[in-house]
């Protein structure tokens, strides 16, 4: 059975597709004039990401102005501690908040209303395919279970992670368990997305540089290997990228010991590590955000790069992290003019 012709699914299934499809992590956000009016509208973050009209509309925003070549579903990665009843907040200015849990809290936590809690989600999945284009992918998400994990540890951001590195120290088992249980229902999640519609999912480890060697292994490797045999158990064609963020050379053997389908690549990556890391399989990113800030010749000259010495294999031209409020809309405008005319 052959669906849809859709470049990214082309790449994902190991083809090399020229000039290379494109989409931007959180290329639905600040950035944009017609996004900041929705959240206004919608009240609080989280009531955007519950409301399916609004969730939908943000979604397709950034695929009416820029035509990319996939939609990202609009959630975030802290909806299941949300859905886990951690009182979720996101402060403006403050960035996310939640109670911080303790081993005790661990103990007590319960996944059997997770997929009801989110189904307003998985109806926005349901509504984007049938409104998308035919030519457009749609990417589903969740968080790895590390960097969800590191939020629900501290109750916030922090600069470098370290309550959850610590606790991971003071409480292997506890933590180990709290990591088992987030890849378990993580996966039921994304499952949920696949059968709602999702050409293929993306597992954001965001906070994978800041593990030293062997945590990397226990605390990012083995928990999203686990996720990713669970979700091809039950869905064998299930398209996954994984990317883990600041992973540097223990992304040689993260596509391996994962099975993900694509690698996401954040800036720091050299393009001749890439090039290696893209001969083992699709690869994605890896242009630093803040050329798309800067734009003119700095971006076009990151975008040459990259097409230059990745645009001859299978590669989703992406960003190295999500681009951020300060971009012009402009300047993604000429990116994917440069992208899209370029002769690789
Ligand atoms: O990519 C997309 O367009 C889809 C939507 C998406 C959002 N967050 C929307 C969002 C996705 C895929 C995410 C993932 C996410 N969320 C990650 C992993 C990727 C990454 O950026 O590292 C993480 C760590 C989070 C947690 C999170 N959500 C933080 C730390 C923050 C605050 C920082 C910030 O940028 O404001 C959020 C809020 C958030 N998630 C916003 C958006 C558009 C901004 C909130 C707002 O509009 O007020």
């Amino acid at each position: 059975m052959t669906g849809p012709y859709r470049k990214i699914v082309e790449v994902l299934n190991g083809q090399t597709v020229a000039p290379p499809p494109i989409w931007l992590m959180r290329q639905a956000g600040r950035y944009l004039p017609e996004y900041r009016e929705t959240r206004a509208k919608a009240g609080s973050f989280l009531d955007l990401c519950y409301t399916p009209d609004f969730a939908v509309e943000v979604t397709l925003q950034p695929i009416r102005r820029y035509g990319f070549d996939a939609a990202i579903l609009f959630s975030d990665i802290l909806v299941i501690p949300d859905a886990l009843k951690r009182n979720v907040r996101f402060v403006q200015g403050e960035g996310p908040q939640m109670d911080p849990i303790d081993v005790s809290g661990i103990g007590k936590l319960n996944g059997e209303s997770v997929l009801d809690h989110l189904a307003p989600v998985i109806e926005t999945v349901r509504r984007l395919r049938q409104e998308l284009p035919e030519e457009t992918a749609l990417l589903g998400f969740c968080g790895a279970p590390w960097t969800v994990a590191t939020y629900m540890i501290a109750g916030h951001g922090t600069p470098d992670q370290a309550p959850a590195r610590l606790f991971g120290y003071r409480h292997i088992e506890a933590f180990e368990k709290l990591l088992s249980f987030l890849a378990e229902i993580s996966a039921e999640y994304l499952i949920a997305q696949i059968d709602a519609g999702a050409d293929a999912v993306q597992i954001f480890d965001s906070w994978a540089g800041v593990l030293g060697e062997r945590e990397f292994e226990d605390f990012a490797v083995k928990p999203v290997a686990r996720m990713i045999e669970i979700v091809r158990a039950r869905r064998p064609q299930a398209k996954i990228i994984a990317f883990a963020k600041g992973a540097g050379l223990n992304l040689l053997h993260y596509r391996q010991k994962t099975k993900a389908d694509a690698i996401g690549l954040d800036w720091s990556v050299p393009l001749s590590f890439a090039a290696e890391l893209q001969k083992e399989g699709p690869i994605q990113g890896n242009l630093d955000p803040m050329r798309v800030v800067a734009g003119g010749k700095s971006l076009d000259e990151g975008v040459d790069a990259i097409l230059d010495k990745l645009g001859h294999g299978p590669l989703i031209f992406n960003l190295g992290h999500g681009i951020t409020p300060e971009a012009d809309p402009e300047n993604v405008t000429r990116l994917i003019r440069r992208v899209r005319e370029a002769r690789t």
